[in-house]
């Protein structure tokens, strides 16, 4: 059989490559077969940013546009979309195209041509001009990855006429260091970007392009568009590595050296990738990411909006999704003590049919839970807010952006006549699996709403679990830490503490 080869836009031409890995990393294949080498290498493990890139597909009549991580991307991932690299939007002699490397002008990147006279005679995109205009960068091994975040929000902020604000700048740059420079300079650049001529990708140009890519990718790397596809394939190969969105499994390529032979990615299936808001619920598609799933959530619970930003950086909130933190299953993953305090549910899909299975019941011990060999995670059914809940999420972290939890805490209460009529506690970092704090749930549940309550509570909180020392936390600071929260929640619900900045 005929080997696909792997086949996306960059510069305005079709690259097409055969041969690759399914294990194989973007970065790996822009770096070492594309020879572009302004994608730096950090950490590989999205941790870093040096290795963003932007990622642009199609939406409606335009693109979509994501920073992402290309360390921890699988390069088959891309398949048939176009990929900008920091090598790829600056412009020259008239049309942005990469500029310097081996001499090549020809009119890439898919961006309007633009003379030189009406760029004021720079050759750099507005996103590299704002740096060098405000000293961002020094020994500029980060700067590529600040230039393509820039370049993300350039593209979904500022031609969309949004002034960038130094709050949206930290946010949207959360998933990149700089350890040299210092940000106030990155945050300045950020916010004179839109001071310069404009500078837009000729989408029509792109999306041509993108139409003449067959859709289906290498025969070990499959990436259904249906829902009945993917679960035929998972029935088929319930060996091939399942991937939605790649910012663990990543890890596990980069850090652990292993491979796959077979790959089933979901993030295409297009029923998967749906959000759906109904008077009881919102029924998130595994393949939702988790920017747009946390998006959703914060849209009916406005105060998880400084969690939902605090979760990894935006690169790797762009390529992760939530179905894939949840069938992951880490016990330090931010998203289950939420999703148990909020009574989530899950949709498991085979051929054979659907099951409905309480996010409670789902893991069976460490990384482990109930999705027999033909199954998916498909959806992820939150309630909507009650009129009566309290909730409030805490993520302990020796940092506040792109870190991970040492210990995560969400408490749903629900109170009635000043007396707390059901509880749901969900903790993460305290076990090996997510879990909830059901002798906590139990001790409050029925007391009165009052100080006294909390307080005599706490320490059931902080005896509830047996956590580890390592290096996050100590086992002992772990306990303690839990306690003082469900203390600081009884404070932050009787405005006695305004923290939500820093929870
Ligand atoms: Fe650090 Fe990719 S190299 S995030
Ligand atoms: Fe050196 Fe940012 S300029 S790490």
């Amino acid at each position: 059989m005929e080997e696909k080869p792997l086949q996306f836009v960059r510069r305005g031409e079709i690259v097409s490559l055969t041969g690759v890995a399914p294990s194989r990393t973007l970065l790996e294949v822009l770096r070492e077969d594309l020879q572009c080498t302004a994608v730096k290498e950090g950490c590989g493990e999205g941790d870093c940013g040096a290795c963003t890139v932007v990622l642009a597909e199609p939406a409606g009549e335009g693109l979509s546009y994501k920073a992402i991580n290309s360390c921890i991307r699988l390069a088959h991932s891309v398949h048939g979309m176009a990929v900008w690299t920091a090598q790829d939007i600056g412009a020259r002699d008239g049309f942005v195209t990469a500029g310097p490397p081996q001499g090549d002008e020809r009119p890439l990147g898919g961006q309007r041509p633009v003379s030189a006279a009406e760029r004021g005679g720079t050759v750099l995109h507005p996103c590299q001009q704002a740096m060098v205009d405000k000293h961002g960068s020094q020994c500029g091994f980060c700067t590529p990855g600040f230039v393509m975040s820039l370049f993300g929000m350039y593209q979904n902020r500022v031609l969309a006429g949004q002034s960038i604000s130094r709050e949206t700048a930290q946010a949207d740059l959360s998933g990149n260091l700089c350890r040299c420079t210092g940000y106030r300079p990155i945050f300045d650049a950020a916010q004179a970007m839109d001071t310069l001529p404009r500078v837009t990708v000729d989408e029509a140009a792109v999306l041509a392009r993108l139409r003449q890519i067959a859709p289906a990718p290498a025969a070990d790397y499959s990436a259904p568009t249906t829902l009945a596809e993917l679960l035929k394939l998972r029935a088929e190969q319930p060996q091939a590595q399942l991937v939605a969105g790649c910012t663990d499994v990543g890890l596990w390529v980069t850090k652990q050296h292993r491979q796959f032979a077979q790959v089933l990615d979901v993030t295409r299936v297009e029923e998967l990738r749906q959000l759906l808001r109904t008077p009881e619920l919102l029924r998130i598609g595994a393949a939702v990411t988790l920017h747009e799933a946390y998006a959703a959530l914060v849209a009916d619970r406005p105060q998880l909006r400084r969690f939902a930003e605090r979760f990894a950086g935006l690169p790797v909130r762009n390529s992760g999704t939530l179905g894939g933190n949840v069938a992951n299953g880490s016990p330090i993953g931010d998203s289950m003590p939420l999703l148990l305090a909020m009574g989530a549910t899950l949709v498991l899909a085979s051929v054979r049919g659907e099951r409905r299975l309480p996010l409670d019941d789902f893991y069976t011990g460490y990384r482990k839970n109930l999705l027999a060999p033909d199954e998916v995670l498909a959806f992820i059914e939150v309630p909507r807010p009650a009129p009566d809940e309290h909730l409030r999420v805490y993520k302990i972290s020796k940092r506040q952006d792109d870190d991970i939890s040492a210990v995560c805490l969400a408490l749903n209460l629900q109170v009635q006549s000043g007396r707390i009529v059901a509880s749901r506690i969900g903790a993460g970092g305290v076990a090996a699996t997510p879990v909830r704090a059901l002798k906590t749930e139990a001790a409050l549940t029925g007391q009165p709403w009052g100080r006294a309550t909390f307080e005599a509570v706490a320490s059931v909180l902080a005896q509830e679990f047996s956590p580890i020392s390592d290096m996050r936390a100590s086992a002992a600071y772990r306990s303690s830490v839990l306690g003082r929260l469900l203390l600081r929640y009884w404070a932050e619900e009787q405005g006695e503490l305004q923290l939500e900045a820093l929870t």
